[in-house]
C-alpha cells in the first residue's frame, strides 16, 4: 500500500497516516509505504516504510511527515507513465492519497482514466471539499482565528480602532464565518458574497455612532468586491496558475480609514492557522478517516473518498468533489452571522 499527502498541509495529516498505519499493520498486515513530497515522490520513487513503530508520536504533530507539494504527474509528459509504473514496479495494491481539490482531482482521473486502484482521503483547513461535511483542520483553523480576534478585541477596544483581520479561504468563506460568529465580528466578508466597501463603512459609522469605537472585520482571503465599487489590483500567479492570495485586508484597512476617518490596522494571519497541533476534534476526524481508508482499500473500492455525513464516516465518489467547491452554508451566514454583524 502507498501513502501520500498533496496540496497545502492541514493539521491532522499525521493523525491520519498514523491511523491508515496501525489499522493497517495490525489488523490487515500491510505492508505500507510513504511517498515523499506527494506525486514528486511517486514519480521520483522516493519512499519511506511507515509502520506502528515509525508513526509513535505524530498524532499531535501538525504538518506532514511525508511532505508535500502542490502539482500533478499530469503536468509532465511522462507523470502517469511513471506513476503507473511505480505502482506495478512496487507491486502495490492500492495508493492512499490524502489532498485537497487538486490531489483528489488527479486520484480521480488516475482511476477513471488509467484504471489505477486509489482511495482517496478530504483534506483542506478551507472546508470546502464537496461530498463531505467537513474536514479535518477546519476546526483547528478556526480554533486559531477565533483566539487571534479575541486577543485583537482587546487592543482594537484600548485604541478605539477597526482592526480588519484576514483569514484563509480562497473559494470559501467558511472559516470567516466561524471565526466571525465565534469571535463577535462586526462584519465578515466572504468570497461567496461580492461586498460594497460603502455599505461596510456604514455599518462601522453606525457602531460608533452608538458608542462602540472599536470594530473587528473578518475577510476571507478570496473575499471580492461588487464589481466597480473598489479595486484589488493585479494579483500574481503562483507557479500552477493560481492567484496568489493574501494581502486583502491591507486593502480593506486603508480604505476603510480613508473613508470613515477613523484609525484601522490590518492583521493577515496567514499559515499560523494552518501550522501547528491538531485539536481533538481534528485528531478523532483524522483518525476514523484514516482507518475507513484502510478499509476502503481493503474492499477494493477504488475510487472512492471517505467523507463525513452526520456523525458517520462513509464513502463517495471522488469525481463528487472535483471541479466544484463547497460553499458556505448561507442561511448560517445570514440568519445566524448577520445578526450580529454591526
Ligand atoms: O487550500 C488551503 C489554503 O490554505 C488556502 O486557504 C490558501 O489560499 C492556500 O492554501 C495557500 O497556499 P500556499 O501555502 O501555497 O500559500
Amino acid at each position: 500500500m502507498g501513502v501520500l499527502t498533496g496540496g497545502g498541509d492541514c493539521p491532522g495529516l499525521n493523525a491520519v497516516i498514523r491511523a491508515i498505519v496501525r489499522k493497517g499493520e495490525r489488523s490487515f498486515g500491510d505492508e505500507i509505504v510513504g511517498f515523499f513530497d506527494a506525486w514528486d515522490g511517486v514519480m521520483e520513487r522516493r519512499t519511506v516504510p511507515l509502520s506502528v513503530e515509525s508513526m509513535r508520536g505524530t498524532l499531535p504533530r501538525g504538518g506532514t511527515v511525508l511532505g508535500t507539494r502542490r502539482g500533478s504527474p499530469f503536468d509532465t509528459f511522462d507523470g502517469v507513465d511513471r506513476v503507473k509504473a511505480t505502482l506495478s514496479d512496487m507491486g502495490l495494491d492500492g495508493l492512499i492519497v490524502i489532498g485537497g481539490n487538486g490531489s483528489l482531482s488527479v486520484a480521480s482521473r488516475l482511476h477513471s482514466e488509467f484504471g489505477l486502484p486509489v482511495v482517496g482521503v478530504p483534506k483542506t483547513i478551507d472546508n470546502d471539499i464537496e461530498g463531505t461535511d467537513i474536514t479535518f483542520g477546519f476546526t483547528t483553523a478556526v480554533q486559531i482565528a477565533t483566539d487571534a480576534i479575541d486577543r485583537l478585541h482587546t487592543t482594537a477596544e484600548s485604541h478605539d480602532r477597526v482592526i480588519v483581520v484576514e483569514v484563509m479561504g480562497r473559494h470559501s468563506g467558511w472559516i470567516a464565518t466561524h471565526a466571525g460568529i465565534a469571535g463577535g465580528a462586526a462584519v465578515v466578508l466572504i468570497p461567496e458574497i461580492p461586498f460594497d466597501i460603502e455599505s461596510v463603512c456604514t455599518r462601522i459609522l453606525q457602531r460608533h455612532e452608538r458608542g462602540r469605537y472599536a470594530s473587528i472585520v473578518v475577510v476571507a482571503e478570496g473575499a471580492v468586491p461588487v464589481p466597480g465599487t473598489f479595486e484589488l489590483g493585479e494579483r500574481a500567479l503562483d507557479q500552477f496558475g493560481h492567484v496568489r492570495l493574501g494581502g486583502i485586508g491591507y486593502l480593506i484597512a486603508a480604505e476603510i480609514g480613508d473613508r470613515t476617518g477613523f484609525e484601522t490596522r490590518p492583521v493577515l494571519l496567514g499559515h499560523v492557522q494552518r501550522g501547528g497541533t491538531p485539536n481533538a476534534f481534528d485528531r478523532v476526524l483524522s483518525t476514523r478517516f484514516g482507518i475507513a481508508a484502510i478499509d476502503a482499500v481493503h474492499d477494493q473500492a477504488w475510487g472512492q473518498m471517505v467523507v463525513a455525513r452526520g456523525t458517520e464516516i462513509l464513502r463517495a465518489p471522488l469525481t463528487e468533489a472535483v471541479g466544484r467547491t463547497r460553499s458556505v452554508d448561507i442561511a448560517l451566514y445570514s440568519d445566524v452571522a448577520e445578526i450580529f454583524f454591526a
